[in-house]
């Protein structure tokens, strides 16, 4: 991407856009006393539960969840990339997109890159077409013409200077060809100039949304080393965002109901000339956080595919780790897990692919992989078993949002453990961790005074702090310094701090302003859900007084308590240090004074 947009900017957007125009040129809204209401875009509905809301700026569906600001109703809407969004709504006010960084030639730069990407893949396309060995390289792999025009695939061929001799000219176009990550500077002593990246290899070209080549993957013809070789990491390409054969499935499919995660180029490509055309990679990494986001902007179902063995079984469980706060209503994750030494490249040439699709369709859902590699980890047979069981499940199921679906989970992991459901969900409950599930990522609630927290009010003070000040953040106003105990390493704790001092700093911030700051981060889903949920506190001078108090409770029960026994449990395991031993007796000496001292 080119340099940052600036968030003031988005500010702005936030600020100009009427979300009930923009949602209402897509949707047939209708007036419901203040609020506007449609049957729901993202799922199939026939009364209206689907909320837009013009004080907030804010859209929510009661019934699938979705929810958003009107940037974020584009991405989910349109499926657009988030700077695509950020020029949409800018062209509709008739704004330029500023760039972060002052250079206001970067954009004009980056277009001189994103063509100079275009010019080489057609170069080694039509090098592919001259070279007999890399075209009976391709066909020995069962890959044809066809496909190869349909993903770009070149051939770099066996030289240091190809690519530079050609596209090198001057100083500059030299220095663009490195930042494309298409050549590499030479740096042994005395040398100078530049070289060739990508020599005597199959080219994978990576093409963004757009269709644009942002990287590549090239794989060396013969047995060597690396197999492949990947593009670096560049300003236009960022290696944990983008999926291999995303642009090409949308290219092949009117709609995309399902996208097949797998490992490899030669992967996503043979499926694809078998009619799977679904498929997508990673580039050698595991599934990141981004790349989950990317799936589910495209569609409801993802199916993960991997090896049978123990390695492949291992990237299942991190990719699941990831993938659980996705879990939910209306969605469906899976895995599939391949006979050993096979790949969907080799299986779908072996087997074809309505086999191969066979084998998709009875993959395990979420739910069954975690919950039978939970019990093959715990001795269900004895009371110590099942108890880890639900220790090891609580960190889990708390990243899964509230909903039916963690309901079904917990149903299910109930099952396992042949226990009822509710009492299950009671030693879920039974040892809430003090440093997890503050409410911020939607865990179980936290215990208040080491007391298992059931007559709490219906959400975690926190979370119910949170959601205040993203409702009304000018309450912000009323807190006159951000209290000391804020300052703590508690999951949430940073969260509120910084809401609060945003908050502050900038009076006048609306509700969609404060969840866009969030958008990027790993908490900003769970910010923007709390944002869509209903306010409990009406006017603003009432919430002012609200989140006075809430902060002087979360203090008073959460802030010191959490301490004091953290202080114990440091003490379990060797000597507190001076400075620790004084804390703990204050905190011991305040225990006890009534809330708010
Ligand atoms: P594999 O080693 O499983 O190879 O790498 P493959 O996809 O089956 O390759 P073929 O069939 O032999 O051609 C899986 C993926 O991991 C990345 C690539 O994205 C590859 O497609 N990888 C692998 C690298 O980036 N570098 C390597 O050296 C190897
Ligand atoms: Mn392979």
């Amino acid at each position: 991407m080119a340099g940052r947009i600036p968030q003031a900017f988005i500010d702005e957007l936030i600020a100009r856009t009427d979300i009930v125009e923009l949602i209402g040129s897509r949707v047939q809204l209708r007036k419901a006393g203040r609020e506007w209401k449609a049957c729901c875009p993202f799922h199939n509905e026939k009364t209206p539960s689907f909320w837009v809301s013009p004080d907030k700026q804010f859209y929510h569906c009661f019934g699938c969840g979705a929810h958003g600001t009107a940037l974020g109703f584009l991405m989910e809407h349109d499926k657009l990339p988030f700077p695509d969004a950020v020029d949409d709504l800018a062209s509709r006010l008739g704004l330029e997109v500023p760039r972060e960084g002052g250079d206001g030639a970067r954009p004009k730069r980056d277009e001189g890159i994103y063509e100079l990407l275009a010019q080489v893949t057609q170069f080694w396309r039509d090098s592919l077409r001259e070279s007999a060995r890399a075209k009976q390289y391709l066909a020995g792999r069962g890959i044809t013409t066809e496909t190869c025009v349909k993903f770009a695939i070149g051939y770099a061929p066996d030289s240091w200077d190809a690519v530079l001799k050609r596209f090198g000219g001057n100083a500059d176009r030299e220095r663009m060809l490195l930042e494309a990550g298409l050549v590499i500077e030479r740096s042994g002593k005395g040398e100078s100039g530049c070289y060739d990246r990508f020599r005597d290899r199959i080219m994978f070209p990576i093409r963004d949304a757009r269709g644009r080549p942002i990287a590549f993957g090239g794989r060396i013809l013969d047995a060597g080393e690396p197999k492949y070789l990947n593009s670096p990491e560049t300003p236009l390409f960022h290696k944990g965002r983008e999926l291999y054969g995303l642009y090409e499935a949308r290219q092949a499919l009117r709609k995309i109901e399902r996208l097949l995660v797998v490992e490899g180029y030669v992967d996503v490509v043979r499926l694809a000339q078998s009619g799977i055309a679904y498929s997508v990679a990673t580039l050698g990494t595991a599934t990141t956080p981004e790349h989950l986001n990317r799936l589910f902007r495209v569609t409801s179902e993802v199916v993960f595919c991997f090896d049978g063995d123990r390695a492949g079984r291992a990237a299942a469980w991190r990719a699941l780790e990831n993938a659980l706060e996705h879990a939910r209503d209306g969605r469906q994750l899976r895995f599939l897990f391949l006979p050993e030494g096979h790949d969907p490249d080799t299986l779908v040439g072996e087997e074809g692919a309505p086999a191969f699709e066979a084998r998709i369709a009875s993959a395990t859902p979420i739910s069954e992989f975690l919950v039978t590699q939970l019990a093959a980890q715990a001795d269900l047979s004895s009371v110590d078993g099942r108890a880890r069981l639900a220790e090891l499940a609580r960190p889990l199921l708390a990243r899964v949002p509230p909903g039916v679906y963690r309901e079904l989970l917990l149903e299910r992991l109930a099952q396992e453990v042949r226990m009822p459901a509710g009492r299950l969900a009671e030693l879920l409950r039974a040892r809430p961790e003090a440093s997890r599930g503050a409410g911020i990522h939607g865990g179980p609630r936290p215990a208040q005074g080491g007391r298992p927290a059931r007559s709490a009010g219906r959400q975690p003070l926190l979370t119910q702090a949170i959601m205040l000040l993203l409702h009304h953040p000018g309450a912000a106003r009323s807190v006159a310094a951000t209290p000391d105990w804020l300052a703590a390493e508690q999951k949430g704790f940073a969260v509120l701090r910084e809401l609060l001092e945003t908050a502050r700093a900038e009076p006048g911030l609306s509700t969609a302003q404060l969840v866009e700051r969030w958008r990027e981060r790993p908490e900003g889903a769970r910010i923007a859900e709390l944002a869509g949920e209903e306010s409990l506190v009406g006017d603003a001078r009432a919430a002012g007084r609200e989140l006075a108090t809430l902060l002087e409770r979360i203090g008073a029960e959460l802030g010191p308590e959490r301490r004091l026994n953290e202080l114990i449990e440091f003490a379990r395991e060797r000597r507190l240090t001076e400075q620790e031993q004084k804390e703990f007796q204050g905190l011991l000496g305040a225990r006890g004074k009534p809330p708010g001292r």
